[in-house]
């Protein structure tokens, strides 16, 4: 499959549009700059200038950080903008579509309503929310465009069998595009997926530094995949998506410094889950916790309802999942520092 005949996948008018060129595009170069109508004094916090529409030096950063080449990344505004663009790139409206696996992460579904792209569904396999290969399959159709997978899926923080996805990117090589959300990689035992972006150029991966970074509050996230497809999204992207104060906040938080800390804090969370699993499976209105290589448990319990009660009562709030289909009697638990944690035990042990 060449990479030519993945990119007729996407919109026609996307492939011939013209994508506007803004000043910090047309040059870079040091000096007097006339050309981006900006306002020439230096303001106290030195945000006169537009930022680099993506800046060089972030993409080092993130580049070396997830192992990809530059021309293989897009830096978005979190990974909720990178989904809105590979849909708005890949599915004509009223025309495409998307193929989730519910229950997973809601913004799949939600921006392609936005963008009149319809929605398939081929629902994970209940009780380890397996992928249901054979229905993939089974539903997809030539108008489906792109693929969404979760790992580890939210909500219910299972890693996807890497063989099962392999595969799927194999099959569907000329016919879609297979994105994996790994939002929450971070926290798994199990490895990205990147290693695979070289075999497979249907396969796009999108990261965040919203979880295990710390970094929601800044939004950004990041789109791995072949150049040319970067290329395209690139197309369509706002002209200066990183604002400055952001890109200053990611490179020092992306510092060598903070690297022992971040890893201090992810090894916690994982502790503090596991520790988390075994006081809510001894729990007496605990029905069943699933597996999770997330940052967050989801639970089976007797009554949403009262978790959710007598948790806010207590001034902490949990999920109710319960609504969701396949998902009945599940509230989803975010894993807190060892304080929280232990509070949200104390609270727990009131229901
Ligand atoms: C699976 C998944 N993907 C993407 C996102 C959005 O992440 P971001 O903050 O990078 O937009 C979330 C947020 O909760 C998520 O759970």
């Amino acid at each position: 499959m060449s990479i030519g005949q993945l990119i007729n996948l996407a919109r026609k008018d996307v492939i011939n549009l013209v994508p506007y060129r803004s000043a910090r595009n047309e040059s870079n170069q040091v000096g007097i700059h006339l050309d981006a109508n900006e306002n020439p004094f230096v303001s106290s916090s030195g945000f006169n200038r537009y930022p680099e529409p993506q800046p060089v030096s972030l993409l080092q950063k993130l580049g070396a950080l997830y192992g990809v080449s530059e021309p293989q990344l897009l830096i978005t505004r979190g990974s909720d903008e990178a989904i809105d663009l590979l849909i708005r790139v890949f599915c004509q409206a009223n025309q495409d579509g998307i193929l989730i696996t519910p229950p997973t992460y809601g913004m799949y579904s939600v921006s392609a309503s936005i963008q009149g792209a319809f929605i398939e569904s081929a629902p994970l396999l209940s009780r380890e929310f397996v992928l249901d290969v054979d229905a993939i399959i089974k539903q997809w159709q030539p108008t489906i465009k792109l693929i969404f997978l979760c790992s580890p899926n939210n909500p219910t923080g299972n890693i996807l069998d890497v063989d099962a996805v392999l595969g799927l990117c194999e099959y569907f090589c000329d016919k879609a595009l297979i994105v994996i959300d790994e939002a929450y990689i971070e926290f798994s035992t199990s490895k990205s997926l990147t290693r695979f972006l070289n075999q497979f150029p249907n396969l796009v991966i999108l990261r965040t530094l919203s979880k295990a970074y710390g970094l929601a509050g800044v939004r950004c996230g990041s789109v791995l995949a072949h150049p040319e497809i970067i290329a395209l999204l690139r197309k369509i992207i706002a002209p200066y998506p990183i604002p400055t104060p952001v890109l200053q906040v990611v490179l020092d938080a992306l510092s060598e410094t903070n690297d022992e800390r971040i890893k201090f804090q992810i090894k916690s969370i994982q502790i503090q889950r596991e520790e988390l699993r075994t006081f809510l499976q001894n729990h007496a209105s605990v029905k069943y916790v699933y597996a999770s290589e997330a940052n967050f448990l989801l639970v089976a319990v007797d009554s949403p309802k009262q978790w959710m009660e007598v948790c806010r009562d207590h001034g902490i709030v949990i999920r109710d999942r319960s609504n969701i289909p396949g998902l009945s009697n599940c509230v989803r638990i975010t894993i807190g520092t060892p304080e929280g944690n232990k509070t949200l035990q104390e609270v727990l042990r009131h229901v």
